[in-house]
């Protein structure tokens, strides 16, 4: 525990020193969310990290959370350093769509508006037309529908889904999933569900269609968490990763939070209700990266400028 006390107490020292600022998402250790939020910086869904990190005037930023998370930071601020204490946390959804792969999928359907989720490369965003997090995915797809517009989509396909359904629009799946939200399962949650018949369900839209379907609310992790705080209900089902569990329970004190069920056991499920990638962030890499400087995250500015006008156009919609 001294360790700990320490190993924070020169992060903090070593965020004022080099002027920088942590940027993280609540899927992460809830000692870097806390210290996030206690030296300045945020902790927040992937919409929200994008824009702090875009207006924040620190010149580098540490971004606790996945790789795409990090680029997105680099290309909507490309004069900033952009520092994160693993460059290996990646994400199932960014891995299952090779940019090589989406250009084909895209080429063979000019007459489509391509929407990407956030958790993708540079290089796939740098293809699309929009790029959404889960946050307003369903309202930007509600507006292009309104005018008429045929949509690819990639490539989460259970958020696809679940717009798809909630909006009516044409959209044209990729087949994507995250491993996480992937183990989620309706019929389990629907016996817990039984169980505790006053709780509340919360579900990230990342789920299956079966889990999203038994949700009193469906939404982004902030979303998920200002439902916690705002329902009247004193006890909860959660269908996301764990880590959110911090801020619910911090947010909403005396209320009950319970993990929705995931496919089985921790021998057969892998990952059950908690990011692999995003554990990948500790207090240890996260000083070492403060006192070197290393863990950049780069991306190729040609690209990046190119990523950066469907990023722009979500958060001008946002504004
Ligand atoms: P949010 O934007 O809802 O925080 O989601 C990010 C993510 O990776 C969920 O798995
Ligand atoms: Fe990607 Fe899922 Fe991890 Fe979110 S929880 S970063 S979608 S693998």
């Amino acid at each position: 525990a001294i360790e700990k006390l320490e190993l924070k107490a020169r992060i903090r020292q070593l965020l004022k020193e080099k002027q920088a600022v942590l940027v993280a998402h609540y899927y992460v250790d809830a000692e870097l969310q806390d210290l996030a939020e206690e030296t300045g910086g945020c902790v927040s869904d992937s919409l929200e990290m994008a824009r702090f990190g875009r207006d924040h005037p620190a010149k580098t930023l540490v971004v606790a959370g996945v790789k795409f998370m990090g680029e997105t930071a680099k290309i909507l601020s490309p004069e900033k350093t952009i520092l994160m204490p693993d460059l290996d946390a990646t994400c199932s959804l960014d891995l299952g769509c090779p940019a090589d792969e989406f250009a084909a999928f895209c080429d063979a359907h000019p007459d489509r508006t391509v929407v990407v989720y956030a958790n993708t490369s540079a290089a796939v965003k740098a293809r699309a037309d929009w790029m959404v997090t889960s946050s307003i995915g369903l309202d930007i797809v509600a507006h292009l529908h309104a005018q008429g517009k045929k949509i690819l989509w990639a490539p989460d396909k259970h958020l696809g889904a679940y717009i798809q359904k909630q909006t009516g629009a044409d959209m044209l799946l990729w087949q994507g999933s995250c491993l996480v939200h992937d183990e989620f399962k309706g019929i389990e949650l629907d016996v817990l569900k039984a169980e505790h018949p006053h709780a509340k369900v919360l579900v990230h839209p990342e789920s299956p269609a079966a889990v999203v379907a038994l949700a009193d609310v469906v939404g982004s992790t902030s979303q998920m968490i200002h439902a916690a705080m705002t329902l009247d209900a004193e006890e909860f089902i959660v269908a996301t990763d764990n880590g959110i569990l911090h801020k619910m329970q911090m947010a909403a004190p005396g209320k009950r939070f319970i993990v929705a069920p995931t496919a089985g056991n921790s021998a057969t499920c892998k990952s059950c209700a908690h990011c692999p990638w995003m554990a990948m962030n500790g207090l240890r890499n996260l000083l070492q990266v403060l006192e070197n400087g290393n863990n950049e995250i780069q991306v190729d500015p040609a690209v990046g400028q190119k990523a950066k006008v469907c990023i722009d156009r979500m958060l001008d919609f946002a504004a």
